[in-house]
């Protein structure tokens, strides 16, 4: 048993958990959403953007790793803001009112890595904003309004490797001059300012390991290095820059490691030229996007290293050989959103290196004949143009092709693709197909992912797909597919993932033949089509039956009626079927046995179903199950559940339901829960849910999704209060307003009846018993009345005996007799006040078996227990009490024990024998004790004692 607690101790313990609680332990946190647990912080995430927050969220666990609050109304941020996040390594302020950052409000936070203050109001930086940051490796501060930054202001982040200040309205390049001194800095990126000139005096000193600078949309005039001081910088962008920029960069080689230039939007004339003769001997890839001068392609293409250029956004109408000539090196070329309708033949003639040409969003009417030559090219990007019909001949030369992308042209006929014997990756979405027969025949053997989304295909023929052998991914989603011929499939042995939703497919197409020949099949979507059946009743050839390797079904959202019906055996043949998504169906009932199909079962979406009532039965193969949804599905009551004994459950989905209690045997029977979200539900705000509110407030593994937006729906008065804001405290107050009168009344009457003794001895007795039977029964009152009982027998004994009842007890008891029995270190509730498990075993359990020797005589509690039983025979006039005796004490031992004597007096009792002796008869007795109803007529040992002597 416990050390023995004195009572007002526990008294005081038990008032004190409600007067002071401490939801710092617990996973109910007002406005945000906890990610993970707190038993393992490593991963914690604390969630509270979007939530129009002015202050910063109290009660956040202070373990948290990564803290979310964009987005949100915050204007500062204090210096006790944020002061118990020693472990936070992420935070993101971006997108609120901040207007200021008090010194020192993140000197707490030195394991912070990423900071993320942008688009906020700051306007100044100050000295000790950043102090203590040691760690940090990211700081964003880009769109703000800032103007100054303290000299200092950057010298803690002896960590930083990025920062972004762009968007803010800093003129002079000395106030970010500290931040080039960074040991550690990577990449600066200070576009978007008032910046008019760079120039390395005002930088100074040498950015050893400086690699990213971003000077985009300054207005610079002039842009001058006179000394090697970024001797790794890799990226420079200049784009937007000043038309009327001075270049002075007196060495080549101080920038003689720049791959990568970002020109975009340049307006620069003939000074443009000196500019990239500067980087004649490293740049690789150039970004020319709104290139006003077509004739700049061809000055770029004199850089001997340049593999990549980019043209975007141009305006081209036309490309020629003529700009083109010299760009024969080039592995990556982009011209995308032009204008292009005309591409002369030879215009890509001598690339013969080129990988990947993209001319996406261009206005080609069909495939141009110049990439017939482009006899290396790996990716081809054709999507967003006009083309209507594709050719035979059109790829014919591309035999390295390996990706192809022609979405969105208004392509109504495809001819078969020849020659692209290596291409994986097929794209033809948003386009007007009918039908795909005889396109994919003989030579796409290595196709791996096609794409035909949003096309109008409405018959899928056997043999359309039949020849890719390889093909793994199939997209037929969004079309209007009414009909799949038998095997339409077949020879598909490597495909994986197979998208049919959004069609127009019933049940009567949707024949297990059709899926026939998938035997790799795992993912299969079949959402929003028009599957609907007339009864539960078995189906002759169920569907699904060849796809033993399935993993994922998702049928959800069917027709405008509904599936209506869903046939006990439509799931036959899911053997290995992980996650089912069948929600939204118009179902009303699911026969028993629907999921003794697919007991692997991991995840189940039921959602949006009217199923009010659920049988036990139909989830008790799910054995595997963790993730159940189960929202705006009408459930009453959770019992199906706890019955099934689904113990791996961890997400339990089941807002907008009608359930009203959450008891303790739920809380009790999902150990491993860690999110549940009851949102919408009609509680019952009185201490029915006092538990509840209480777990919810301070258990530490199951997060309550938003907890705090839980409603009461009854009693009438207290409708739309929120649940978390009630004052349970007189729930449990009373219980102990009862017990310390009980105590009270107890220890006066003691010493009343010590006085009394002579004159009035059994009167006294009598109305002591009366007394504790009331308050009992008015404190029991309160408490929910469970109907049948959990356990056989409480066991109430002594630590010293806990040998006997582990090694003896229980083994032949529970084990070989089959009863149910309570233990108090093993079925007791933590966290729950000593006393009330007693109270609650005992009453949970039909007798109570007092297993007696004279350390249990001694032993405080122990009374109490029989107390309590005792009570019970006396307030529910039923007979519970088995006595075993441990070891033979002589009477005149048990004469202190008043109540065990009278006890003894009346009753049989049980004794365990001496050693050597055969212990058959005591279990034989046990059992036929416990066997025996609780009678209330007979012996009332209690009034019997009383009126006996
Ligand atoms: C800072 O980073 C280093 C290296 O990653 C790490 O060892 C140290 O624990 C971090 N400091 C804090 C306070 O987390
Ligand atoms: C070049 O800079 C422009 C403007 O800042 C930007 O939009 C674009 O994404 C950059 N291009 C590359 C390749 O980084
Ligand atoms: C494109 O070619 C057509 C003829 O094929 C010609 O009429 C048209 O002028 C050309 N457009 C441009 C911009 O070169
Ligand atoms: C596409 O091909 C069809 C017949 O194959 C032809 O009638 C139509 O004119 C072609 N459209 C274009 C734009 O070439
Ligand atoms: C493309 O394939 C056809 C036959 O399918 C063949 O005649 C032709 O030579 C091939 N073209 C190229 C360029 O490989």
């Amino acid at each position: 048993m416990q050390a023995p607690l004195p009572f007002c101790t526990y008294l005081l313990l038990m008032l004190s958990c409600f007067v002071c609680v401490l939801p710092t332990n617990g996973f109910f946190v007002i406005n945000c959403v906890i990610k993970g647990s707190l038993k393992y912080p490593a991963n914690l995430k604390a969630l509270c953007n979007k939530r129009e927050l002015c202050v910063i969220p109290h009660n956040i666990p202070d373990q948290t790793r990564v803290l979310d609050l964009s987005y949100n109304h915050l204007m500062s941020i204090k210096k006790k803001d944020l002061i118990y996040f020693t472990k936070l390594t992420h935070l993101n302020v971006s997108h609120n009112w901040i207007k200021d950052i008090k010194e020192g409000a993140f000197r707490s936070l030195t394991a912070l890595q990423e900071l993320n203050l942008a688009h906020n109001n700051l306007h100044i930086i100050s000295g000790g904003s950043f102090q203590n940051l040691f760690n940090l490796t990211v700081l964003r501060l880009d769109e703000n309004q800032i103007t100054n930054i303290s000299a200092s202001a950057f010298d803690p982040l002896i960590s930083l490797v990025m920062v972004n200040l762009s968007g803010n309205h800093l003129a002079h390049i000395h106030e970010v001059q500290p931040l080039f001194q960074l040991l550690n800095i990577q990449e600066l990126h200070i576009g978007r300012n008032g910046f008019s000139s760079f120039q390395t005096p005002q930088v100074s000193n040498t950015s050893l390991k400086l690699r990213v600078l971003d000077l985009s949309w300054n207005p610079l005039r002039v842009f001058r290095i006179t000394a090697d001081v970024f001797p790794h910088l890799e990226s420079l962008g200049l784009a937007f820059s000043n038309e009327s920029m001075t270049w002075d960069v007196q060495d080549a080689s101080y920038l003689r490691n720049v791959s990568t230039l970002n020109l975009t939007g340049i307006e620069m004339n003939e000074e443009i030229k000196s500019v990239l003769q500067t980087f004649n001997t490293s740049l690789t890839n150039l970004s020319l996007y709104r290139l006003k001068e077509k004739t700049l392609i061809k000055t770029a293409c004199l850089i001997n290293p340049l593999r990549t250029l980019h043209v975007q956004s141009s305006r081209l109408a036309s490309i020629s050989a003529k700009e083109l000539t010299g760009c024969t090196d080039l592995v990556t070329l982009d011209l995308s959103e032009n204008s292009l309708r005309n591409i002369t033949n030879l215009a890509f003639g001598f690339m013969t290196n080129l990988k990947r040409l993209s001319l996406s969003r261009n206005k080609l009417d069909s495939v141009p004949p110049a990439i017939w030559n482009l006899s290396s090219l790996e990716v081809l990007d054709l999507s967003y143009n006009s083309i209507y019909n594709l050719t035979c001949s059109d790829f014919n030369s591309l035999a390295q092709l390996q990706t192809l992308y022609l979405s969105r042209n208004p392509l109504y006929s495809v001819k078969p693709f020849q020659n692209l014997t290596n291409l994986k990756t097929l794209i033809i979405s948003s386009s007007r197909l009918i039908s795909v027969t005889n396109c994919f025949r003989a030579c796409l053997q290595k196709l791996e992912f096609l794409d035909l989304t949003q096309n109008k295909l409405n018959y899928i023929h056997k043999e359309d797909f039949g020849d890719l052998k390889s093909l793994k991914h199939l997209l037929l989603n969004d079309n209007q597919i009414t009909t799949i011929d038998k095997g339409a499939f077949e020879g598909l042995q490597k495909l994986t993932v197979l998208n049919l939703q959004s069609n127009k497919i019933t049940q009567s197409s949707l024949k297990a033949s059709v899926f026939s020949g998938l035997t790799n099949l795992k993912y299969l979507l079949l959402n929003n089509n028009y599957l609907s059946y007339s009864d539960q009743s078995n189906l002759v050839k169920p569907p699904f039956r060849y796809l033993k390797s399935l993993e994922t079904l998702a049928i959800h959202s069917q027709g405008h009626k509904g599936m209506l019906n869903f046939p006990s055996n439509f799931l036959e043949g899911l053997t290995s079927l992980q996650v089912l998504t069948a929600g939204n169906l118009n179902l009303n009932f699911l026969y028993p046995n629907t999921f003794s199909h697919s007991p692997r079962l991991l995840s189940l979406d039921l959602s949006r179903n009217e199923l009010t009532t659920v049988s036990q039965e139909l989830f008790t193969p799910l054995k595997r199950l963790n993730r159940l949804h189960m929202f705006s599905t009408g459930l009453q009551s959770m019992d199906f559940l706890m019955q099934a004994n689904l113990t791996e459950i961890q997400y339990l989905q089941i807002s907008k339901n009608e359930l009203a209690v959450i008891n303790e045997t739920f809380i009790a029977s999902f150990t491993n829960l860690t999110y549940i979200d009851l949102q919408g539900n009609p509680f019952s705000c009185d201490c029915s849910n006092a538990l509840f509110v209480d777990w919810a407030i301070r258990n530490n593994v199951t997060q309550v999704v938003n907890a705090d937006q839980l409603t009461c729906n009854y009693p009438s008065k207290l409708r739309g209060n929120k649940l978390m804001e009630l004052d349970f405290e007189s729930c449990t107050v009373d219980k102990g307003f009862f017990c310390f009168i009980s105590t009270t009344v107890f220890i006066l009457l003691i010493m009343f009846s010590s006085i009394l003794y002579h004159f009035l001895k059994w009167q006294v007795v009598y109305a002591y018993y009366r007394l504790l039977a009331f308050l009992y029964k008015s404190n029991q009152q309160r408490k929910t009345q469970s109907s049948g009982y959990q356990y056989d027998a409480f066991i109430s004994y002594n630590t010293h005996d806990e040998l006997w009842v582990m090694s003896e007890l229980l083994p032949h008891v529970e084990g070989e007799q089959g009863w149910k029995l309570c233990l108090h270190h093993r079925d007791f509730q933590p966290g729950k006040p000593i006393i009330d498990n007693i109270v609650d075993g005992i009453n949970r359990s039909r007798k109570t078996i007092c297993v007696i020797s004279r350390h249990y005589l001694e032993s405080e509690w122990c009374s109490r227990e029989i107390q309590v039983a005792s009570f019970r025979l006396f307030d529910e006039k039923k007979d519970v009490l088995i006595l075993v005796f441990l070891e033979n004490i002589p009477p005149h031992q048990l004469s202190p024990y008043y109540r065990m004597r009278k006890l003894i007096k009346k009753r049989t009792y049980i004794s365990w024998p001496k050693p050597g002796e055969d212990t058959r008869v005591f279990w034989e007795k046990l059992r036929m004790a416990l066997e025996a109803k609780e009678s209330s007529k007979e012996e009332n040992p209690i009034l019997s004692g009383i009126s006996g002597t």
